[in-house]
């Protein structure tokens, strides 16, 4: 079975990391006898880390269940690795928790999550939609800048604040091995050729976040979506997605000085962007997010991004 008909991605990435998955969305497994298991995806996701999970040899015991950020396809997998590992604790920003605890935003989240779950079916990735025992996101650790997740002897998870995509992603920091886990915070490599440059919250934070995640010597790039950069490529990775993420508000800060209205704009940067995992999503919910880019790009056009332009 190959990474696009949902099959196994599951594969060693250094000695006491794995990846689990269909590829489209990466899930870590950090730690060889205690791990944790950075992102929690979608419902669809969490029920192919199940599937792949259960086909798994040794297993280790999960401690942690890391969101480094509340997007719904970053969450709702949580219910269903809660199954898995009852004793696990969930582990996000303090950011994170408070919109996860929102009642009307969780079920708005469940209800886009639905969707993903259909177009799996559809696509045969899954045979049925999962369903999960409950429908409610409770972070139970939450964490800040300058802590650390203690896994097992020798494996410690810095936590790094990411703004940027949103004000309550982080980046954890797998110094021994070199990995840097991003989440959504360095874009999403769809594939060799493109980058899909998700600065939601503010252009300059994202920029920044990027220009901080790139200091710290890595082996790998432990994206959510997408091709994982590894080895030689990560440099190449963080330079590519730097150069994406500015011509992307290059062409957006265009189309608005020459007019296009946002609508008409959303549509282009669908067709331009979303590619691979994502057209797994509904097309409201990309437009939704191509939209967040217009305004992102509006506001420090506009120099109402809190910094005063540039
Ligand atoms: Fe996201």
């Amino acid at each position: 079975m190959t990474r696009e008909e949902g099959g196994g991605a599951l594969r060693k990435l250094a000695d006491d990391v794995m990846v689990l998955g269909n590829g489209f969305f990466n899930y870590y497994v950090v730690g060889k006898k205690e791990a944790a298991v950075v992102e929690c995806g979608t419902m669809a996701g969490a029920a192919i880390f199940a599937r792949q999970w259960e086909e798994l040899a040794d297993k280790p015991r999960i401690k942690y269940l890391v969101a480094p950020h509340s997007h719904f396809d970053h969450v709702c997998g949580i219910p269903l690795l809660k199954q898995l590992f009852p004793e696990a604790r969930v582990v996000a920003s303090a950011t994170a928790d408070k919109i996860m605890s929102r009642e009307k935003i969780v079920k708005a989240m469940f209800a886009n999550d639905r969707e993903v779950s259909r177009a799996y079916v559809r696509a045969g990735f899954l045979k049925e939609e999962p369903k999960p025992q409950v429908e409610t996101l409770d972070v139970e650790l939450v964490v800040d800048e300058g802590d650390a997740l203690e896994i097992e002897p020798g494996v410690r998870l810095e936590i790094l604040e990411a703004p940027g995509h949103t004000p309550c992603s982080i980046a954890l920091y797998y110094e021994k091995e070199g990995m840097m886990f991003t989440s959504d915070a360095a874009g999403y490599p769809v594939d060799e050729d493109l980058i899909s440059p998700v600065f939601f919250q503010d252009y300059d934070l994202y920029v920044e976040t990027l220009q901080r995640l790139m200091t710290y010597p890595t082996q790998a790039v432990g994206v959510a979506h997408g091709v994982i950069p590894e080895g030689q490529k990560v440099e190449e990775f963080y330079r590519r997605t730097l150069e994406a993420t500015e011509q992307a508000f290059a062409f957006i800060a265009d189309r608005l000085n020459q007019g296009a209205s946002d609508d008409e704009l959303a549509q282009e940067l669908y067709h331009r962007f979303i590619r691979g995992g994502m057209a797994y999503y509904s097309r409201d919910t990309m437009l939704s997010s191509e939209m967040l880019l217009i305004r992102s790009v509006r506001r420090k056009l506009q120099g109402t991004d809190g910094k005063g332009g540039s």
